[in-house]
């Protein structure tokens, strides 16, 4: 108790000024009331404040309020949906929508033309293709690419084209066209319009998706067929084989193996590339080439996030395309035999080809913007070409390293092995 008064009497809080009166240090007992008083005072002060305080967030600060209830009402929506949410806050809380009730909600969205007059929603449904073909397309390569759609049975297919020229009328002669998406944007490339118009939640409907350039032959080649194949294998990524007679073949593990359907790794020892049984990256296995990706929804929605907006050629990507495997990736991507097609190598770029005069226009304005070319130097150009292709490949895979190094988060699902996958493409 001495403590206590000792304490109490030093206490600048509760007794801090000397009496100034008397100018003597004032007595425990009289501390002791007007700490009581003080406290009295102090209680009722923060009660009032507290009180202002809940007003306030209440009726005054509204928007706060809202916040608040809108995460709590978020955090109850993202628990009752299946897929857990671990991307951004407006993905997560459906952006926005919050204030809709919940049944009114379309989350998602199809390709699916609709009649102008009534019509019965079932019918629609059932015949709702359950897989898509997309490429951008030129009018330059019309029949190649005629050839390519009429091995996809619209039944089955839905057909979307981009129109890197500019021209759309004079496809409608085809018998597949007026059912088919036209999308124009003038120069543009593969990527470009895959970011832009294949966002996978308009795409959700579709089990698989071919993301196709225009400059390959598919004589031997079945869509059914090679779905079939695809859903056996157990694959979420895949490529049809390439014909060895091929114009370019710029990994040895999409070149086509007769002996199977399918495979999905290659064994060699010759040159920088050596691939071990033991080997689990590019370019020994879980790798396909970006001139004819097939994805699963699942894989696509992955491979979306990844594109980069301002990365138009696509390349690096396939390097890193092994990441959406959703599994082990040496055992989710393949290279599919049974159907397979032949690169013609028709430099198009996922672009313009670059083949004549008018083209090579195109693609200057397209990709070479700001520098001058000697009309003619086709070599030149092309190289302009490479070098921004390669150029955007190397900054793709600088930020992807950025990336991986400050998500503390993130733990590489794949690392790489002692063969020549762990010293392929690395940047510094
Ligand atoms: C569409 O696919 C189904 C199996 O998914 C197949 O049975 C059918 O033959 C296909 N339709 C056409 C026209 O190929
Ligand atoms: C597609 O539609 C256009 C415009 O209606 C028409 O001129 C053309 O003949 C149609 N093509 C086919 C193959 O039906
Ligand atoms: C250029 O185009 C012509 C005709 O379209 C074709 O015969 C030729 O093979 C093409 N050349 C290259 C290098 O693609
Ligand atoms: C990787 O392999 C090379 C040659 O096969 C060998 O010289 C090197 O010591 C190996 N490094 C590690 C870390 O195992």
């Amino acid at each position: 108790m001495l403590g206590f008064r000792t304490w109490l009497k030093q206490s600048p809080v509760i007794c801090p000024y000397t009496d100034s009166a008397s100018g003597k240090n004032p007595t425990i007992n009289s501390c002791w009331t007007k700490f009581l008083r003080q406290s009295r005072l102090f209680y009722g002060a923060a009660l009032m404040i507290g009180f202002m305080l809940v007003l306030s967030t209440m009726f005054v600060n509204e928007h706060n309020f809202k916040d608040a209830f809108v995460n709590k009402l978020s955090g109850s929506l993202k628990d009752s949906v299946k897929e857990p949410c671990f991307l951004t806050k407006t993905h997560c809380s459906r952006g926005g929508a919050e204030a809709l009730p919940r049944g009114i909600i379309v989350e998602t969205s199809d390709l699916q033309f609709r009649s102008l007059s009534y019509e019965e929603e079932s019918e629609v449904a059932e015949s709702m293709p359950k897989n898509l073909l997309a490429m951008a397309v030129g009018i330059k390569q019309k029949k190649d690419v005629d050839e390519i759609v009429q091995k996809f049975p619209l039944t089955n297919y839905t057909i979307m084209l981009f129109h890197y020229d500019g021209v759309v009328d004079q496809w409608q002669d085809l018998p597949w066209s007026n059912q088919s998406i036209h999308i124009v944007g003038l120069h543009q490339t593969k990527w470009w319009f895959a970011k832009r118009f294949m966002h996978p939640d308009i795409i959700a409907q579709y089990n698989y998706v071919f993301l196709w350039d225009e400059d390959l032959g598919v004589e031997h080649f079945h869509a059914d067929k090679y779905l079939e194949v695809m859903e056996a294998e157990g694959l979420e990524i895949s490529q049809p084989a390439l014909d060895p007679a091929s114009a370019d073949i710029h990994h040895a593990l999409t070149r086509r193996q007769s002996s199977g359907r399918a495979h999905k790794m290659i064994l060699r020892n010759r040159g920088s590339t050596i691939c071990t049984r033991e080997s689990n990256g590019p370019p020994c296995t879980g790798y396909v080439e970006v001139m004819a990706p097939v994805f699963s929804r699942a894989a696509w929605r992955c491979v979306w996030y990844m594109i980069q907006n301002d990365l138009v050629h696509g390349w690096g990507i396939d390097f890193k395309i092994g990441y959406c495997a959703q599994g082990v990736r040496s055992e989710k991507v393949g290279i599919i035999d049974a159907e397979y097609i032949l690169h013609k190598g028709i430099p198009s770029l996922g672009g313009p080809r670059l083949n004549k005069t008018l083209e090579q226009e195109d693609v200057e304005k397209t990709f070479v913007k700001g520098k001058k070319h000697s009309p003619g130097k086709q070599s030149d150009l092309r190289r302009e070409v490479r070098k921004r292709s390669g150029s955007e490949m190397l900054a793709f895979l600088r930020r992807w390293k950025t990336a991986a190094k400050r998500d503390h988060t993130w733990k590489d699902p794949y690392k790489v092995l002692n063969d020549s996958s762990g010293n392929y493409h690395r940047v510094r």
